[in-house]
């Protein structure tokens, strides 16, 4: 028996959340487990009635739970970055789900937009930092003559560097990112890690060529990690030059690891050549902790209520959530029946076929029971 943590959220969020729990409770049949779920009201439409993003009380509940199941949040009436950061960001931070695990993986049957390219050739996993870098919220713009106050914009989780900057210029705005020894040293060893299970090949993207005290930082801790780890073969690519990579040769990579602002970039062209959006799972991962499972995309809110969302990545993010609460099995079959039920092209219109979302959802559901 589990207890998992819901957030539907915004937009078309809750339909594919729907459809997660559906297989989940599928796989939870066959493989002998219970899913208890605890939905949480929590999203644009709570925020515009009430103030409030995440209360103490809801990350106090939400503590309580080892996974928490993420459908999606954002909303035309609020303001770009108030819900991204007030929801998404604040559980990431709150929760020290210091790992982003995003699989790049092509299944059978999906279409990629790179040419004579297949399966074999796109599968890898991007282990994002998921903490640190510039997403620590520490910034501050102001005009001449003005004295700067240092914008604190989360108080949960910042740090504070007692910065005073004062400028003669018109108006400035500045950003701080930090690579601390420790954030760097655990996500290193957790790539190392994930790459001995795997091809044993770990890639480090920086930019330590320009951006050289925090990426320097982070290449130097990183090749001491990699003496801990003499059977893994290691590289650095810089992040102009991945994009690049990912393109022409996918499949040179096995794991890769990369800060977070990097890890964000790259992951969305990664999610192009695995199929798009629709296909991209990811997890916030706190190995100790109350982790965090949601399709990489938004909430769509054009499509809400239409029934046109591909439910396949909220899917996926359930096999990584199956995985990390350590039902192995279950988040392989889960898998395979997302890439049968593609295969037999029971799949929504973003795909080329004309399910909708409760019908791929409920297809991956029964393709599960009869395997
Ligand atoms: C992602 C998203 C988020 C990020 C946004 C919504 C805050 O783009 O999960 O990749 O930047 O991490
Ligand atoms: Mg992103």
């Amino acid at each position: 028996m589990y207890k998992i943590a819901t957030i539907g959220g915004d937009g078309i969020g809750p339909e594919i959340i729907a459809e997660g729990k559906k297989v989940l409770d599928a796989a939870g049949e066959i493989f002998n487990f219970d899913i208890e779920w605890v939905d949480f009201d929590i999203g644009a439409k709570r925020y515009l009635s009430t103030g409030n993003l995440l209360t103490e009380e809801d990350l106090s509940e939400l503590s309580k739970f080892k996974a928490i199941y993420f459908g999606a949040i954002g909303d035309e009436r609020v303001k770009p970055g108030i819900l991204e950061k007030g929801i998404l960001l604040t559980i990431r931070f709150y929760f020290d789900q210091y790992v982003n695990l995003r699989p790049i993986k092509l299944l059978k049957g999906v279409e990629t937009p790179l040419a004579n390219k297949g399966p074999k050739d796109i599968d890898f996993v991007v282990v994002r930092e998921n903490t640190e870098d510039f997403y620590i919220g520490i910034g501050s713009r102001f005009k001449k003559n003005q004295k700067t106050e240092l914008t604190v914009e989360r108080e949960l989780y910042s740090i504070k560097f007692g910065l005073d900057i004062n400028s003669d210029a018109d108006e400035i705005a500045y950003q701080i990112g930090v690579i601390s020894r420790e954030g760097a040293q655990r996500i290193f060893i957790y790539a190392f890690d994930l790459a001995q299970r795997r091809k044993r090949k770990l890639t480090s993207v920086d930019k330590a060529n320009v951006l050289s005290d925090i990426y320097g930082l982070w290449r130097e801790i990183f090749t001491e990690t990699a003496k801990v780890y003499p059977n893994v073969t290691t590289e650095f690519n810089y992040v102009d030059a991945i994009t690049m990579w990912f393109v022409k040769n996918p499949e040179w990579f096995d794991v890769v690891v990369t800060p977070n602002m990097f890890g964000d970039i790259i992951t969305d062209l990664g999610a192009m050549i695995q199929g798009g959006l629709g296909l991209a799972p990811g997890g916030n991962i706190n190995p100790k902790g109350t982790s965090m499972f949601e399709p990489i995309h938004g909430s769509a809110p054009k499509y809400k209520g239409l029934g046109v969302a591909n439910p396949i990545a909220t899917i996926w993010a359930g096999s990584l959530l199956l995985d990390h609460i350590g039902e192995h099995e279950a988040a392989s079959a889960v898998l395979g029946a997302i890439e049968r039920s593609i295969q037999n092209s029971i799949i929504t219109k973003d795909m080329g076929g004309s399910a909708n979302t409760a019908r791929a959802g409920s297809y991956i559901a029964k393709n599960i029971r009869r395997s």
